[in-house]
């Protein structure tokens, strides 16, 4: 075969596997079809980024009864947008999902731009957003590129370099065998063949569609590839936390800076998080620590957060910005994961507080 030929058939039975086992996907338009709702599609494309399918079902069909388009989203305060986040991570994700949707709203008339260029100049929109709209919303030719693609890529040509170094090798090719007609199509079962045959660990080599056109497949082991770089280990922080409660049940919650981790996020007051943080409390009170600290793993560091639990009088006021919260209320304030966790933390601390 010559290798033109062997490139086309790779799209070829890959839309063919797609047409039969398409994944239903509440924000996907059946294979074909060309009628897929771009704020739809932008808003879950946003969301699964570094988030898989499962956890973001959910949020999704929270998000579209809530603001069913984009014009609905954007005239949304921000506090209620980043509460309603919450628990997905990632919360530049949010700020910058807001600040894409005023855009459009504002300067767009409340439609998406159609090209991947017009896509990729709105605000938080990366090369691989807007490819992925262009493709899947619209229909154009888009080389589209995300951890699940990159892996079936680099086995499909049993890529050697090493990543990250590979990545312009392997959009390359991902580019070679992306057919003119149905891009999106093509985007979506590469997607799907990452996330359910062609996996990190196990791949199913022995029902893959793709199967003769792979070169990894003849190799000792097609899941060696991507092959990785050696992993630098991750720096561990420390942090402490401080929960502050009133004799009427409410707990003190402060809002984030907009700029660093978890920005614009509620929070529990807290320290920097570094080698030693100054675990001096903001207020002077009877506090009792947590035995066992909060430990949680964020993209480029680890972090144990010490909990300090306190009762405070009904007329103290910590010092700095912060509000009351209701105890009974706080699955409501829209705390990222860290600060739920930390939050239960300190509840089960408060109940033996109460018990002594
Ligand atoms: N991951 C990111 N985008 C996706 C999509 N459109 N379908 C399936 N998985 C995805």
């Amino acid at each position: 075969m010559r290798v033109e030929d062997n490139i086309k058939k790779i799209a070829a039975d890959l839309l063919a596997y797609y047409d039969v086992h398409a994944r239903k996907l509440p924000w996907r338009a059946p294979p074909g079809a060309n009628a897929a709702d771009p704020y739809r599609i932008w808003l879950s494309e946003v969301m699964l980024q570094q988030t898989t399918v499962a956890a973001v079902g959910p949020y999704f069909a929270k998000f579209t009864k809530r603001w069913p388009d984009v014009a609905a989203l954007a005239a949304e305060e921000d506090a209620e947008v980043m509460a309603a986040w919450a628990g997905l991570g990632y919360y530049a994700r949010a700020r910058n999902l807001l600040a894409c949707a005023r855009a459009v709203a504002d300067a767009h008339g409340g439609t998406f731009p159609d090209t991947e260029e017009g896509l990729r100049a709105l605000p938080g929109v990366g090369a691989y957003t807007a490819a992925a709209v262009a493709a899947i919303a619209f229909g154009r030719r888009a080389v589209v590129v995300d951890a699940n693609v990159e892996r079936v890529v680099a086995r499909l040509f049993a890529i050697a370099t090493p990543l990250p170094a590979a990545r312009p090798e392997i959009r390359s090719a991902t580019d070679v065998i992306t057919p003119d007609l149905r891009a999106g199509d093509f985007a979506q079962a590469m997607m799907d063949l990452g996330a359910t045959i062609c996996t990190a660990r196990n791949p199913a080599c022995g029902i893959c569609p793709l199967r003769d056109d792979c070169a990894a497949v003849l190799t000792a082991d097609p899941a060696a590839f991507p092959i990785k770089a050696a992993k630098k280990a991750k720096p561990h922080r420390l942090g402490h936390g401080w929960w502050i409660e009133r004799p009427d049940g409410h707990v003190w919650l402060v809002r984030r800076p907009d700029k660093g981790m978890l920005g614009g996020m509620r929070a529990l007051p807290s320290s920097e998080w570094n080698d030693a943080p100054d675990g001096t409390p903001p207020l002077v009170a009877r506090w009792r620590r947590v035995a066992e600290p909060v430990a949680h793993v964020f993209t480029h560091f680890s972090l144990a957060l010490t909990v300090h639990h306190a009762h405070v009088g009904q007329d103290v006021t910590p010092p700095g910005d912060g509000e009351w919260w209701p105890v009974a209320e706080i699955g409501r304030a829209g705390l990222p994961t860290l600060f739920a966790r930390a939050a239960e933390a300190a509840m089960k601390e408060g109940k033996k507080d109460a018990r002594l």
